[in-house]
């Protein structure tokens, strides 16, 4: 099994210092920036605008994960592939056509990936997996940082796993909510390969040491 990468989400960062906290997750040996976007529609919280993600981009070297969490992406993601994203990643819930969702995201030159949240089935994902580059199985309800993880996702994150082997393609498979060192290495055996942490990595006084953790304990 190769490192996992991890992709710290400044929604648990420090809005007035981000500037010093994307330099913290930088040092520390993040893979990703996972950017969490909401429109007070699809979840019942705001964050992160267009002009936001394009004012952090010059501050950090690593690639911007964003994570639409709105009922429109289609409307924003020409916006937010401006603004510096290098992966958007959808919710299936919030979108008709699959197939064509992974093409017009990759039209904009970033990766595209889709999203689903813990009450959808992965199934609903069957035959279009392959179209993607990132598949992000949520492991808390969208909307707020902090909450805990939900167990009964693992079996769904092993079934992910499954239908991305079958497609014989690299395609990332990423977990997001309440992902701590102590609870990594379980998702991870059973094949997610990139962790999302706010709380965990943000709320500790040493970042580097709980991302070197989360990565000692996903081996
Ligand atoms: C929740 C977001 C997550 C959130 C994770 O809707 O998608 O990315 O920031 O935060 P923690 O790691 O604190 O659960
Ligand atoms: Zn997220």
């Amino acid at each position: 099994m190769n490192e996992i990468k991890i992709a710290p989400s400044i929604l648990a960062a420090n809005p007035a210092k981000m500037g010093d906290e994307l330099k913290k997750i930088e040092d520390a040996g993040a893979d990703y920036v996972h950017i969490d976007i909401m429109d007070a529609h699809f979840v019942p919280n705001l964050a992160f605008s267009p002009a936001m993600v394009k004012a952090f981009k010059p501050l950090c070297k690593l690639p911007f994960d964003v994570h639409l969490m709105i009922t429109d992406p289609k409307k924003y993601i020409p916006v937010f592939a401006e603004a510096g994203a290098d992966i958007i990643t959808v919710h299936q819930e919030v979108t008709e056509d699959l197939g064509e969702m992974a093409d017009f995201i990759h039209q904009f030159g970033v990766k595209a990936g889709i999203s689903v949240k813990p009450g959808t089935p992965v199934e609903v994902l069957e035959g279009y997996i392959d179209t993607f580059d990132l598949v992000l199985i949520m492991t808390v309800e969208p909307g707020f940082g902090g909450q805990s993880y939900i167990e009964a996702m693992n079996e769904k994150i092993a079934k992910a796993r499954q239908m991305i082997e079958k497609t014989g393609k690299a395609i990332e498979l990423e977990i997001d909510g309440g992902v701590t060192p102590a609870n990594v290495a379980t998702p991870v055996s059973y094949g997610a390969n990139v962790a999302v942490a706010g709380s965990a990595v943000f709320n500790a006084a040493d970042a580097a040491a709980v991302i070197s953790e989360m990565r000692a304990n996903a081996r």
